[in-house]
């Protein structure tokens, strides 16, 4: 999971992704093997699929044209991964995580910024005009998924996997930001504006895959676990 997040911040702040995300990523993967680790499960992301745009996304789609710097660096620890199975028989899970909401959320993304920004009555920049599409994926999805999937290394004589670990149901911003308007009982004032460098319009995930590894179906939808991030970021903030 240690890594340095965000796409947009990767475009200010390159080196920060090569520092921590490929050199701190080959430290983990020495240190598994060095400590003959059974199972190392590592956080990938949607980003690596690009501009990709045949839909819903699989895990055999072409990865290897990223659009943004922190896609290229998470992509590095995909292809770091696959060799150190390879040569150290190191079993490895990737997941492909796409757009984790929830409580203790990152506050540089979306859901934790709209609700801040609507509460304190400040405007929201809404990108790509809001005609952003993301495959949000509840935090408790995540984390169940992990858990089963611990129990389950690949046994392969490449002992690597890549799973996607989305919601297959992904909503536009506009929506989304509807909801958070409903939930909150409050409009948000908003400015639309482009597409930011290095983003991708649409995600979804086809998470056949993992489905049939550990059958897996998301079991939250966007409005409950809306509803679940503001309970908690009242109670936080
Ligand atoms: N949140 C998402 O929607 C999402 C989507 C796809 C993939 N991911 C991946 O999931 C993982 C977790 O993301 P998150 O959203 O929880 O981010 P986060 O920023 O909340 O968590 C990352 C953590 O890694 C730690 N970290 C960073 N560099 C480190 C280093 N060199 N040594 C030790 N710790 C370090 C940070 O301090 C932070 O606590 C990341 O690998 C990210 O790339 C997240």
């Amino acid at each position: 999971m240690a890594a340095q997040a965000g796409v947009r911040y990767s475009v200010k702040n390159p080196r920060t992704y090569l520092e921590n995300n490929i050199n701190g990523y080959f430290n983990i993967l020495e240190a598994c093997k060095e400590n003959k680790i059974n199972h190392l499960i590592q956080a990938s992301t949607s980003s690596v699929y690009g501009n990709n745009n045949r839909f819903p996304l699989n895990e055999n789609l072409s990865t290897s044209s990223p659009l943004s710097f922190y896609a290229a660096s998470k992509k590095s620890t995909e292809v770091l991964s696959h060799s150190y199975s390879y040569i150290y028989k190191l079993p490895i899970t990737c997941l492909r995580f796409f757009t984790v909401y929830g409580p203790f959320g990152r506050p540089d993304m979306a859901l934790f910024k709209f609700v801040d920004k609507i509460l304190n009555n400040k405007t929201i920049e809404l990108f790509n005009f809001g005609n952003h599409y993301r495959d949000f994926t509840y935090i408790d999805d995540v984390t169940n998924s992990i858990e089963k999937i611990i129990k389950k290394p690949p046994k392969k004589n490449i002992p690597f996997e890549i799973y996607n670990l989305g919601s297959n149901s992904p909503i536009s911003l506009i929506k989304f930001l509807r909801f958070i308007e409903r939930e909150l009982g409050k409009k948000a004032k908003i400015k639309k504006i482009k597409m930011q460098k290095g983003d991708i319009g649409k995600t979804h995930a086809d998470n056949k895959k993992l489905t049939n590894r550990i059958k897996y179906l998301p079991k939250f939808n966007t409005e409950i676990g809306i509803k679940n991030f503001i309970k908690w970021f009242k109670e936080y903030k």
